[in-house]
């Protein structure tokens, strides 16, 4: 897949020169006049270089270079300046933007393709290594307690077959599998005394680990291969009455592979031992999945289709037993 490139010059002749240039590289580049579109459409468009003129009319590219990079998901993306004509602001002070490269005002096609593509080059080197290195440190979290070893690899594969029954594309069925990897990742910063806790945690202790949705956002967000899983790592506890965290979001807000990846993760942490409980069985824990979705926090649709795949007998929907729901460590 050819890279992305968002283009930033007033000049329409500049413009359409670079566009032109790095389109007959195979490049897919987006070329526009104002600075402060460019936010947006980082966002938008999650380039994978930004080309940007620093003596923009309307906001200095200085400024749009350090806004840039004060947003984790825009940390990793280059960002190239090229000074104006006048030679003001200087290298020195456009490096102090944070720039990647600085160029002259009037570099050759042959150095800017050149120094385009070693950028890149070190772009794509860096988002293939981020992937590794998040699900080691996924996989590192899971080491700590040995009642969750292996629980990342059971979501993944449970939460694949999920997404293939549900109908959803090839490309979002992959998004599953790998948040169910990465999805508790942002726990890496809860401490063992309240990840590793035999009894009920005390609301300080449940606000510590309420974070770990946003916390692993915030890890996984500056690494463009693991941007398309950010929403199902923020809302993977969020319920569909509202009473989940982080956002309280309802019904069809909360996005569909975290809807999934939520009753595959309940469905996990029931079935296996924990240290303030025995492991249920695959017909308490269905029974537990159908009760959770009568009370208006799990996607009843998806429990329905989810339960041939647990491959266990259908519930009736009743309560799985007194007091045993309240006492699940997934609620937090
Ligand atoms: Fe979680």
């Amino acid at each position: 897949m050819y890279a992305s490139i968002l283009v930033v010059a007033a000049d329409p002749e500049n413009r359409e020169n670079w566009k032109q240039l790095l389109e007959s590289q195979g490049y897919h580049t987006v070329a526009i006049a104002s600075g402060e579109r460019v936010l947006d459409l980082c966002a938008h468009l999650q380039p994978d270089l930004v080309l940007m003129e620093a003596g923009l009319p309307d906001v200095s590219g200085l400024e749009i270079c350090r806004r840039l990079k004060e947003d984790p998901r825009n940390k990793l993306t280059p960002v190239i300046l090229i000074e104006g004509l006048s030679g003001d602001p200087g290298p020195s002070t456009l490096r102090g933007a944070e720039a990647d490269d600085v160029w002259g005002p009037r570099p050759s096609r042959w150095e800017a393709l050149t120094r385009v593509q070693s950028l890149l080059q070190l772009k794509s080197y860096i988002d293939e290594q981020a992937e590794a290195v998040v699900l080691s440190l996924a996989r590192s979290i899971e080491e700590r307690d040995t009642y969750t070893r292996g629980h990342c690899e059971r979501i993944a594969q449970a939460a694949l077959q999920l997404g293939i029954k549900v109908g959803l594309p090839g490309e979002q069925v992959e998004e599953l599998r790998l948040a169910g990897m990465v999805h508790d990742v942002g726990k890496v910063s809860v401490p063992d005394s309240v990840l590793l806790k035999p009894g009920p945690l005390n609301p300080r202790e449940t606000a510590i680990i309420r974070r770990h949705p946003v916390d692993g956002e915030r890890i996984c967000s500056p690494f463009k291969s693991l941007r398309r899983v950010l929403p199902i790592i923020r809302h993977h506890h969020e319920r569909m009455d509202g009473s989940g965290y982080p956002d309280g979001l309802r019904g069809d807000a909360i996005p569909l592979a975290a809807r999934i990846l939520q009753i595959v993760d309940i469905y996990d942490a029931l079935t296996t031992d924990r240290p303030y409980r025995e492991a249920f069985s695959a017909k308490q824990a269905l029974a537990t999945l159908y009760y959770e979705g009568e009370r208006g926090w799990l996607d009843m649709e998806l429990v329905r289709i989810f339960a041939p795949v647990a491959a266990a007998p259908k519930s009736t929907g009743s309560n799985p037993g007194p007091g045993k729901v309240e006492k699940l460590r997934h609620i937090v």
